[in-house]
């Protein structure tokens, strides 16, 4: 049976992710385009405790598909994870008589959504929004493709100073958990070698890398390093490598945060406005707890449950044998 829902709002949560405007551009005119009230709540869910509500229409969302950063602001909230937070939130949004939600954001955005689902039946649906790529259900999630596209852009040209030197870069870049970022980039770059926080790399055997490439001419080596990796970040492994090998010449790079900047690509974009599309017409034919995805090109269902399971979450096999093979 239809859900008889007549208004809904959406909310970006957690680390922005270029992409984000495309995505509530799309929620807030699918939306309008079938009849529905839409609301965006500012600052995610601190915006839903603050009751920060405002009404949009298909003009508040013009002109921001290739804009970085999100029109409805985003921010990490505590008080979100405590029952008096949600409750808070919970009276605002009935004081709206909104009837559903659509939240853009990563794992904590998605256990908070679920959370409110479970504790007051609200009807919610999750688009995957962070440059971390760290939801099972999706294999692309909203920012990641214009991350790596930064993180190449900036890389290729930290080759041509490292070349012209004869130098050892360890370039960061960012993935909390996840050595998604770090391993396409690594790839896309022709890097030298890269560590993950999903598998061990000892000191021993990076070193062992970068040997076999000098002893074969290598001119310049970059090393990635993803700033979740369990040894340490970019300067404690360059550091440990000195410590032994000290006729490298050594540089550290730390990418940061520009990595979540910028104009979204066209893949995020397009991704961006299908997921919208997807979240609303989900929502209006009754799903809940939901994350609408992309699967081999198609539109994907995954529950919040298993969405959050970290242990669906895989990197690709073929591309961490290829970390190896191709950097010879
Ligand atoms: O958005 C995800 C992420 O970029 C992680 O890779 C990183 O660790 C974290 O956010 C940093 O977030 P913030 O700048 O909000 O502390």
């Amino acid at each position: 049976m239809k859900p008889n829902i007549k208004n809904i709002a959406v909310l970006t949560s957690g680390g922005d992710a270029p992409g984000m405007n495309a995505c509530i551009r799309a929620v807030v005119r699918t939306g309008i385009y079938n009849g529905i009230n839409m609301f965006g709540v500012l600052q995610g869910y601190q915006g839903l405790i603050n009751n920060n509500i405002i009404p949009m229409n298909a003009r508040s969302v013009s002109n921001i598909i290739h804009l970085g950063g999100t029109i409805l602001k985003t921010a990490r909230c505590l008080e979100f994870k405590t029952d008096e937070g949600m409750d808070l939130a919970y009276e605002n949004l009935k004081a709206h008589d909104i009837d559903a939600l659509v939240v853009i954001g990563g794992d904590g955005t998605f256990t908070g959504a679920r959370r409110f689902a479970e504790r007051h039946g609200v009807k919610v649906i999750g688009i995957p929004g962070t440059i971390d790529n760290d939801l099972y259900g999706s294999d692309f999630t909203l920012g990641y493709d214009t991350a790596i596209n930064t993180v190449i852009a900036a890389v290729d040209k930290i080759r041509d100073t490292a070349d012209a030197h004869d130098r050892l870069f360890f370039i960061e870049v960012m993935g909390r958990d996840s050595g998604c970022i770090a391993l396409r980039a690594s790839i896309a770059t022709g890097s030298e070698a890269v560590l993950l926080p999903e598998q061990p790399t000892s000191i021993e055997d990076l070193i062992k890398q970068l040997e076999t490439g000098a002893a074969t001419k290598k001119s310049s080596s970059i090393v990635i390093v993803s700033e979740g990796h369990k040894q340490g970040g970019a300067y404690d492994i360059a550091k440990l490598v000195k410590e032994k090998f000290n006729h490298y010449d050594t540089k550290v790079t730390i990418l940061g945060h520009l990595q979540r900047g910028g104009s979204p690509s066209s893949f995020d974009r397009i991704l961006a406005s299908r997921l919208g599309f997807a979240a609303v017409n989900e929502l209006l034919k009754g799903s809940t707890k939901q994350m609408v995805g992309l699967r081999g090109n198609e539109i994907a269902l995954t529950s919040l449950d298993e969405a959050l399971a970290a242990h669906n979450f895989k990197l690709e096999s073929d591309l961490l044998e290829m970390t190896k093979v191709l950097s010879i």
